[in-house]
């Protein structure tokens, strides 16, 4: 089979970007893992249903569409997000749908437990952080795109506050805690470019 490349890394620290373009690089199928934690708490907020309360069901039957939907990114489905991915029977649920999508061609995959948990054997690692400023900086580009809006330094903070508070909450679960793998490359991306971030990767991945 071909190559599988693990990106992991905390919220919003630029994972997407980089796996998607390392994707494209490489020629490999690309899967944002958080997209089916997210259709998950989605699915379970629709139900009107506390995301912390059983929702293996809801991962269970997970279709493509429920993945494609474009209400997935929003602050609300990242919080539910997290507390489905802490439940055990949740993930359970989804490593057979991860280890398939790359059994074919290989694949860069990005999440939290990817090079420790759904493919400790993968060929890369690479694990992609930044400090929780430039991360809440990042996504806050992301929905918004103006850093100097007079009401903006409240907003940034907010922000920052939920991304400490969601990684913290990833870190400590039990079931798959994001965490750096033994054997994962660490990318400290504060200071660099997204093309710089691409450049060390491609080298780390032709090593
Ligand atoms: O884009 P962002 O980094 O904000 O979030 P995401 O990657 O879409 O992940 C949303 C949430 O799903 C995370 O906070 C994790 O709790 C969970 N997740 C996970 O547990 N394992 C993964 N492989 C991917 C996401």
């Amino acid at each position: 089979h071909g190559p599988v490349i693990a990106v992991d890394g905390p919220a919003a620290a630029g994972k997407g970007t980089l796996a998607k373009k390392l994707a494209q690089e490489l020629g490999l199928p690309y899967l944002d893992t958080g997209l089916l934690y997210r259709a998950v708490a989605r699915l379970a907020l629709d139900a009107g249903q506390d995301p912390s309360g059983p929702a293996e069901n809801f991962a269970e039957h997970l279709t493509q569409q429920d993945m494609a939907r474009k209400d997935l990114r929003t602050p609300d489905v990242a919080q539910a997000a997290s507390k489905v991915a802490a439940q055990p029977a949740v993930r359970q649920a989804l490593v057979e749908t991860q280890r398939r999508f790359a059994a074919e061609r290989g694949a860069v995959l990005d999440g939290r437990d990817i090079g420790t948990a759904i493919f400790p054997n993968a060929d890369v690692k690479l694990f992609i952080t930044a400090s929780p400023a430039t991360r809440a900086l990042r996504r806050y580009m992301q929905m918004q795109g103006n850093p100097a809006a007079p009401d903006a330094g409240e907003k940034l903070a907010e922000m920052e506050a939920t991304l400490k508070a969601r990684d913290a909450a990833d870190s400590s679960r039990a079931a798959a805690p994001l965490q750096v793998a033994a054997d994962a490359k660490v990318i400290e991306t504060d200071h660099l470019s997204a093309e710089a971030v691409l450049a060390l990767a491609l080298a780390y991945t032709r090593e």
